[in-house]
């Protein structure tokens, strides 16, 4: 987690364009935002036809069509680029580049350090509410081959700005208000009841934010802070940064208090008993009450 450094003003832009390593600045100062910045990474154009980028080209395949592709390992109607945006590539939203070098990694989640291939089942069985993929097999080789070439140039194990997703200044959400601003803002897209829509019905179609189809609890997205901070940078799809922190966490607050699906065990979660403080569970090692 970090600083929210890349802030979208315009006579920063320039500033954070290069700081954040991002493409070329949009001469446009409403579209100059950063919230479309890109941490630098490989071009898709750079793939050839050898083996090593056929490998990775099916890694992205498996991340942008997760569902169709790997039907027996995902329960929501998600795909890792619904949450990872611009094939990973996007600055907080919880991108790949750089994340190749960032692991083995201890959690304090799980206790335990992590190897990426265990990264990415935990946003299988959680984010996808799905099951875990075999490590060993193809389709999580492809995968790291993917998050690997992305990676290509970075530092191993050093943070940079845009990693992770913003932290801000945590706020009490309203969710009275917060199902006010759901209707206003994001419906439209995800629908008033919040079950997604179709590429059919409507532009840039959102997927479920809760019931059967969405993330389960023991997802990060499942966190309002998490949630908050993806939704006040990136949220709505065609109007990043138009939701004020206030109404970011109202809506946040609203909808991670609909009904989702359960992640049986998560009271095992932070067994040390360092939960954050947003976590919607009690864990046998904290009791924890859910706070902003
Ligand atoms: C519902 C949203 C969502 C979906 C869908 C999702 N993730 Fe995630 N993912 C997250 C969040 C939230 C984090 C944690 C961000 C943080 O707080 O650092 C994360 C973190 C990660 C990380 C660690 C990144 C780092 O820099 O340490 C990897 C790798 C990852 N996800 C891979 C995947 C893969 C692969 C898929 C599909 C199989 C996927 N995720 C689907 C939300 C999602
Ligand atoms: C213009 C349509 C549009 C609007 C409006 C919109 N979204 Fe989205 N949303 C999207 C799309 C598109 C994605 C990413 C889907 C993909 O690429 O697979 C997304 C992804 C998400 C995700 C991560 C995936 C998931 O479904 O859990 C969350 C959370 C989210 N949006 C919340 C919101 C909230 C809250 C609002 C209102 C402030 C909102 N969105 C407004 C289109 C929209």
């Amino acid at each position: 987690m970090e600083n929210a450094l890349c802030r979208r003003t315009a006579v920063a832009l320039l500033v954070v364009a290069a700081a954040c390593g991002g493409g070329a600045p949009s001469p446009s100062p409403v579209a100059a935002t950063a919230d479309t910045l890109h941490l630098p990474a490989p071009a898709d154009s750079s793939l050839r036809d050898d083996p090593m980028s056929r490998s990775i080209r099916r890694g992205l395949s498996l991340l942008t069509n997760t569902r169709d592709s790997l039907p027996n390992h995902v329960g929501a109607q998600l795909r890792c680029v619904s949450c990872h945006l611009d094939q990973g590539r996007r600055a907080f939203a919880m991108p790949w580049v750089g994340a190749y070098g960032r692991f083995p990694q201890y959690r304090s989640r799980s206790g335990e350090v992590a190897r990426l291939e265990e990264r990415i089942n935990d946003c299988i069985r959680r984010s996808l509410n799905g099951r875990a993929l075999p490590t060993e097999g193809p389709e999580m080789r492809d995968i790291v081959s993917y998050v690997s070439w992305l990676s290509r140039g970075t530092v191993s194990g050093k943070r940079v700005r845009g990693n992770g997703i913003d932290s801000l200044t945590p706020l009490v959400p309203d969710t009275a208000r917060g199902r006010l601003a759901f209707a206003q803002y994001c419906a439209r897209c995800h629908a008033p009841d919040g079950q997604g829509m179709l590429a059919a019905q409507v532009a840039n179609a959102g997927p479920p934010l809760w019931g059967a189809g969405s993330f389960n609890i023991g997802s990060g997205m499942a966190r309002v802070r998490v949630m908050a901070a993806f939704v006040h940078r990136h949220m709505p799809f065609d109007q990043p940064g138009t939701v004020a922190e206030q109404a970011s966490f109202d809506i946040a607050g609203f909808v991670t208090a609909q009904p989702r699906p359960d992640f049986p065990g998560k009271e095992l979660d932070w067994p040390n008993g360092d939960p954050p403080p947003d976590v919607a569970y009690a864990t046998k090692a904290r009791r924890s009450a859910a706070k902003p």
